[in-house]
């Protein structure tokens, strides 16, 4: 099938697609993986439910041919998976594909990043959501400490990983933080993008009052420098950026509760087991491993995913209303990758 662009009910085109290569995590940030909701006995997928790196290869090549540029690897906590850097490898070298990306923790940087650079990766977005320990312990819920999360960074900075931070600010929890950070990653030059707190999923106890707006993030960065607003690097980027107007360093806003996006929302996603979803809020998943393990040709798969995007009308952010917030069936975000 030759190469053609898709556009959905909306004229958004498919750009990126995000595959979660992994439900299981080593945190259990509140806001994602409540310790409550996700213990011992939660029913995480077994080995032979993830897709295996030849049918994500396959899935890529596909997705490549309908104007995908870029690719987002996620979790839970992606490098849980076995040999991430053999699957990276590969999806360098699926034609069409520019930009290769992942999304993590940090914790087990120190040991990879090196590898995964090696295998063609460009660059990673670390969440870390606070420098003070006790803090951040009650974020990830794991006891973790900030300077495991911190080495991490260094590594892949070393290795020469293109990084970013992610920090989700809840109120009452962690918003004492966001100064510190944003000093902190000026400081490093490291690009910080501050994410509001969203309902996404069933089990986070999601609550309009605990998310921090960008406005109020945008006026306590202020305060650390003045800053101005950065036009987009592309159609769709998620994060609406700023720079120090002294000292050049950027710093970023992902608004999706208080100043939605879906208007240029061209992101497609895939669950471990391969379920693919138009919208992060999605109720149900299109199963993509149900069609490649029966045995479809990749021009059958490629029309199933050109069908699947013609007729999306996802926009949920825009939509969001207190009825959905509370009875909207929605997928877990350690199960989609965010
Ligand atoms: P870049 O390519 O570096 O801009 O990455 P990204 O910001 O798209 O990816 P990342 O995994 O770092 O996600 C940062 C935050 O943005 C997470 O909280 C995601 O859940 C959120 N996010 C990403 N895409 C969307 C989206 O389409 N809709 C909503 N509502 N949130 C999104
Ligand atoms: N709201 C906002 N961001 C979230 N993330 C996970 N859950 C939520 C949520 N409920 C973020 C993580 C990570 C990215 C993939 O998504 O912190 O940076
Ligand atoms: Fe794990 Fe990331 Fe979810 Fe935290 S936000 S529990 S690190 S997948
Ligand atoms: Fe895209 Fe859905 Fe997020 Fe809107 S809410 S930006 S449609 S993923």
């Amino acid at each position: 099938m030759p190469k053609q662009n898709v556009v959905d009910q909306f004229s958004r085109p498919l750009q990126d697609l995000r595959i979660s290569i992994m439900d299981r995590c080593n945190f259990r940030c509140s806001y994602c993986m409540p310790a409550e909701i996700f213990g011992d006995d939660y029913a995480f997928m077994h080995e032979e439910e993830l897709l295996s790196f030849d049918e994500i290869v396959t899935l890529a090549e596909q997705f490549a041919k309908l104007g995908v540029k870029k690719i987002r690897i996620t979790g839970g906590e992606p490098l849980l998976r076995k040999n991430v850097p053999t699957l990276i490898e590969r999806l360098v070298h699926v034609e069409g594909i520019e930009d290769i990306a992942l999304t993590s923790n940090g914790v087990f940087l120190v040991k990879q990043a090196q590898a995964l650079k090696e295998a063609g990766l460009a660059r990673v977005n670390i969440s870390l959501d606070a420098l003070t320990e006790s803090v951040f312990q009650t974020m990830n819920g794991r006891n973790v400490k900030p300077e495991i999360v911190l080495k991490g960074i260094d590594a892949a900075l070393e290795a020469g990983l293109e990084v970013k931070v992610n920090m989700v600010v809840k109120r009452g929890v962690n918003d004492q933080e966001v100064q510190p950070m944003a000093l902190y990653c000026k400081q490093k030059g490291i690009n910080l993008r501050f994410i509001e707190f969203m309902d996404v999923g069933q089990t986070n106890g999601w609550d309009f009052s605990q998310v921090v707006s960008k406005k109020e993030l945008l006026d306590e960065v202020a305060q650390i420098g003045e800053v101005e607003a950065l036009e987009p690097n592309y159609f769709g980027e998620v994060a609406s950026r700023y720079r120090y107007v002294e000292s050049g360093e950027e710093v970023g806003f992902i608004s999706s509760v208080t100043e939605t996006f879906c208007g240029s929302c061209t992101r497609a996603r895939i669950s471990a087991d391969g379920k693919l979803f138009t919208c992060l809020f999605a109720e149900e998943g299109y199963d993509l491993r149900e069609l490649l393990r029966s045995g479809a040709t990749t021009d059958m798969v490629a029309d199933y995913l050109v069908g699947t995007w013609e007729k999306r009308t996802d926009r949920y952010s825009e939509e969001r209303t207190e009825e959905s917030v509370r009875n909207k069936r929605k997928i877990e975000m350690s199960y989609i990758g965010g």
